[in-house]
């Protein structure tokens, strides 16, 4: 972590409940990329160094902290982070007000973010720092200039061009609606002008709030010397106040995920419909199909090829592992030189070892294969141990619910276990055994034993050519007037046969 800024205090306002984004959540927990804007916020903040952290926290304050310190406990982060609560939410200005208390005894500069740009990137944090401390300036901002202001405070300058003050979008004369610099909330101040010009704020404004932005025009007013610095790259700093723009950039983020992989070595066939989480990690030579979508925490080693349709959650993916068209993978653990799908649906707590093969249209859920072990075909495996070099024939199903509980099915090495079989659990099967095709198993098998429970066949010598003649003497009569069966006890046994036969 690069501390090119040592007395630096972060304060990120994440307090507000996000109206415009009509949710129940508060809106710096939505994702863009699968992660929190307060989390993209927080890290920009973190890189660079600084020695005190504030989250001001209110709607849903205690589900925001706790994302955040999750977070920080898994990139075992050693800086203090507080989460001081801003009771009622009555603007950005009284938020930083509830973070004052966090900074007692610091001097310095306080670097304010909005929780709810996500786009942030600590390099462009650093060169605002960096202009703030080389200048001297009491107050730095960003600015940037976009095409469509509506929602943003604008910057305001007097006749030589110097700034003046923020006026918030809702405040704006007519005169000034036409500014398209507008103000993106990443500030830098000196402590020393925050704290008092914070207590001199006044909620005289369309929003009746204490705006933060009014310290620019006490800074302005005091003559104290204020930077712009206007960020090339208007998106990047792009505030989220809607879906649609939580859409815009989910976007960008995406696109720019996607290149970075390929930079990394990463093929990606249709790079636009490649879905790629921020904490993701990807192998070199690994080729990703259309329409895939790695989310979560989902790890793949070098060297797979993901045919497309696929989503995977939280997944680890060994090396060279061949995931043919559709699968669902959550939560699974997936060794090297695996096969899966076409049409598979891996479930919590599948554990694959080197090898393995699962075919079309089979369910494992809690479910461990081990090395070279196939399930090829139309199989359901739950809350299943399975050894090495066990083939599992197509039709199998691990019956493991009762109604009220899961039972275990543990099955061995080299165990061949015939189609269309049930093993109702809790049941096992030693190694090396056989379980013929048809088999319901309700007992063990023990070791090297042929496990095998089916009705013996019978063949019907002549019966087809007795039935079709009955069924077309029937076509021609209508069913009301329809005699009974010439022999009326052998109905019932026909039915039986016709069923065992399909
Ligand atoms: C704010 C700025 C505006 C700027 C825009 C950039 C003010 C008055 N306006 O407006 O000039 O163009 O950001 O995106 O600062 N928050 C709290 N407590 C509150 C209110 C807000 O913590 O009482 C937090 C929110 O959770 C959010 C951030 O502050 O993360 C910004 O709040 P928001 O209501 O989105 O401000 P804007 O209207 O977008
Ligand atoms: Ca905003």
């Amino acid at each position: 972590m690069a501390s090119s800024s040592p007395s630096v205090a972060v304060v990120i306002l994440a307090a507000g409940r996000g109206t415009r984004m009509r949710s129940e959540r508060a809106k710096v927990l939505h994702t863009i990329a699968g992660k929190a804007f307060v989390l993209s916020v927080l890290d920009a903040g973190m890189a660079l160094g600084p020695t005190r952290i504030a989250v001001v926290v209110g709607h849903e304050a205690a589900e925001v902290q706790r994302v955040c310190v999750e977070h920080l406990m898994r990139r075992g982060v050693d800086i203090p982070v507080a989460f001081p609560l801003q009771v009622d939410q009555r603007g950005t200005g009284d938020a930083v007000r509830a973070a004052l208390p966090v900074l007692e005894g610091f001097e310095g500069d306080v670097l304010i973010l909005c929780g709810d740009v996500p786009g942030l990137r600590a390099e462009t944090l650093r060169t605002l720092v960096a202009r703030h401390r080389v200048t001297g300036a009491t107050l730095s901002l960003l600015t940037a200039t976009v095409d469509d202001p509506t929602g943003y405070g604008r910057i305001v300058r007097g006749t030589d061009g110097g700034l003046r003050a923020i006026v918030e979008d809702r405040d704006l004369a007519s005169s000034e609606r036409g500014i398209r610099e507008i103000n993106p909330g990443i500030y830098c101040v000196r402590l020393g002008f925050l704290r008092p010009a914070l207590g001199r704020l006044r909620a005289d404004n369309a929003q009746r709030e204490y705006y933060l932005t009014d310290i620019v025009a006490a800074a302005v007013e005091a003559g104290e010397a204020v930077e712009i610095v206007p960020v090339a790259d208007a998106g990047e700093v792009a505030g989220i106040n809607s879906r649609e723009d939580m859409a815009r950039m989910e976007e960008r983020v995406r696109r720019e995920l996607v290149e970075r992989w390929m930079r990394e070595g990463v093929t990606l066939h249709d790079p636009a419909t490649a879905y790629i989480d921020e904490d993701v990690r990807l192998g070199s030579d690994t080729e990703i199909g259309p329409n895939t979508q790695l989310l979560g925490r989902t790890s793949i080693g070098r060297g797979c090829r993901i045919d497309g349709t696929a989503l995977l959650r939280d997944a680890t993916i060994g090396d060279r592992v061949h995931l043919r068209l559709g699968v669902v993978i959550t939560e699974c653990e997936i060794g090297d030189d695996v096969v899966i799908g076409p049409f598979a649906h891996l479930r919590p707590g599948t554990i694959l070892e080197k090898g393995v093969h699962i075919g079309n249209f089979v369910e494992t859920k809690k479910a461990r294969l081990g090395a070279g072990t196939k399930a090829n075909h139309l199989t359901y495996l739950g809350d299943t141990d399975i050894g090495s070099q066990t083939n599992i024939g197509a039709g199998t199903i691990t019956c493991n619910y009762d109604g009220f509980a899961k039972h275990r099915t543990v099955i061995g090495d080299r165990v061949q276990i015939g189609s269309d079989t049930q093993l109702v659990a809790p049941v096992s099967v030693g190694d090396d055994a056989y379980v013929g095709a048809g088999t319901t198993v309700t007992q063990d098998v023990p070791s090297g034993s042929l496990a095998v429970s089916r009705t013996p066949q019978r063949n019907v010598a002549g019966w087809v050519e007795r039935f079709r003649a009955r069924a077309a003497g029937s076509k021609k009569t209508p069913v009301a007037k329809r005699k009974p069966p010439r022999v009326a006890g052998r109905a019932p046994r026909v039915k039986a046969e016709r069923r065992g036969k399909s």
